[in-house]
């Protein structure tokens, strides 16, 4: 085992502990994509109610040529916060070789194979993109990239509504820090999923083909496989809510009896009464409105946002101000 695969498996440990021992109990969907979760999140995206990645593709086809314009033509570097789904990013990076666009494309990840996999398809596409990704966390990437990249302008891409994942105040906290990073002029795309009819909602995290339950079910495998757990996955029931008002829409694991569930690693035991809930999953949604008032909280200048046609979803762009 390497060093690396030790601390996030300790890492790992420690946060479910600490989840599971809260109250209401807790686990992160941070921890979903393991190799499985991955390869599920993939079938969700493809799935006919997971509306998101549609309506983004639509976004960046559209967004591409407005998005060129921002940068006022001069040479940047195409930075992207995750290299989760290329296909997306490989719509903006056509339609801005075609426009004659001069840029680097930089994605950042945690994960080495997603990047390499990433770097193969861009190699075989484009093999005179100057692509140069970087395997570390957001901040500790953005803080290498302020060091390395002399005045380019920079272009940086949250896709995906990964936004979503934080509270609305833990969203502005996020953005705020990724502008410590940056320089005035620096452009900031950020995709949000925007409230809309709650049944649509519901059902893209309630898919009929139980993907999602299948989703949220792999993380207590996940446990049982990598923390010595025995959750009854068969015990276990996915369900999702949504509150209009607030834009939340929350994932919860509920046992249908009462369970008592051992993690052999850590040496912890956890006793659920039947239809205890643990919360795994936020996936917030806002209203253009709450969008550009996130933008001015985060020390953002609020510059457009981009829909898809039937107003589902929207691409923000901002800006950083000069001091
Ligand atoms: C990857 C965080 C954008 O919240 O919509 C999909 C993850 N969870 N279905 C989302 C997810 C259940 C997704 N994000």
């Amino acid at each position: 085992m390497t060093i690396s695969q030790h601390s996030t498996l300790s890492a790992f440990a420690q946060d479910v502990v600490d989840g599971l021992s809260q109250s209401p109990r807790q686990l992160s969907s941070k921890w979903f994509y393991d190799d499985r979760g991955s390869e599920l999140f993939k079938r969700i995206m493809a799935s006919p109610e997971y509306y998101l990645t549609n309506a983004e593709a639509e976004i960046y086809r559209n967004a591409a040529a407005s998005l060129l314009a921002h940068t006022g033509g001069q040479p940047f570097d195409l930075i992207e916060l995750g290299a989760g789904d290329g296909t997306k990013t490989q719509l903006l990076i056509e339609r801005f070789l075609a426009a004659g666009a001069r840029f680097a494309y930089r994605p950042i990840d945690l994960s080495g194979r997603a990047l390499s996999d990433l770097g193969k398809l861009i190699k075989l596409r484009w093999p005179k993109l100057d692509f140069n990704p970087i395997q570390a966390d957001y901040f500790q990437a953005l803080d290498r990239l302020g060091a390395s990249t002399g005045s380019r302008l920079r272009l940086v891409l949250f896709p995906g509504a990964n936004i979503g994942n934080f509270s609305p105040a833990e969203g502005v906290a996020m953005l705020q820090s990724v502008r410590k990073f940056l320089r005035p002029g620096d452009l900031l795309l950020t995709g949000f999923d925007l409230k809309k009819d709650p049944a649509v909602v519901l059902a893209a995290y309630n898919d009929a083909a139980g993907l999602t339950a299948a989703f949220n079910l792999n993380l207590l495998a996940r446990i049982n496989g990598e923390l010595g757990g025995d959750f009854v996955l068969d015990c276990w029931r996915h369900w999702e809510s949504y509150n209009p008002v607030s834009g939340a829409a929350r994932s919860f694991l509920l046992p249908i009896k009462p369970q008592t569930v051992t993690l052999s690693k850590p040496g912890q035991t956890f006793r659920f009464r039947a239809w205890e809930p643990i919360e795994v999953e936020i996936s917030q949604k806002y209203s253009l409105r709450e969008i550009e008032g996130m933008a001015d909280a985060a020390g953002y200048a609020f510059v457009h946002n981009y829909c898809d046609a039937r107003e589902w979803f929207t691409d923000s762009l901002w800006r950083v101000p000069n001091p």
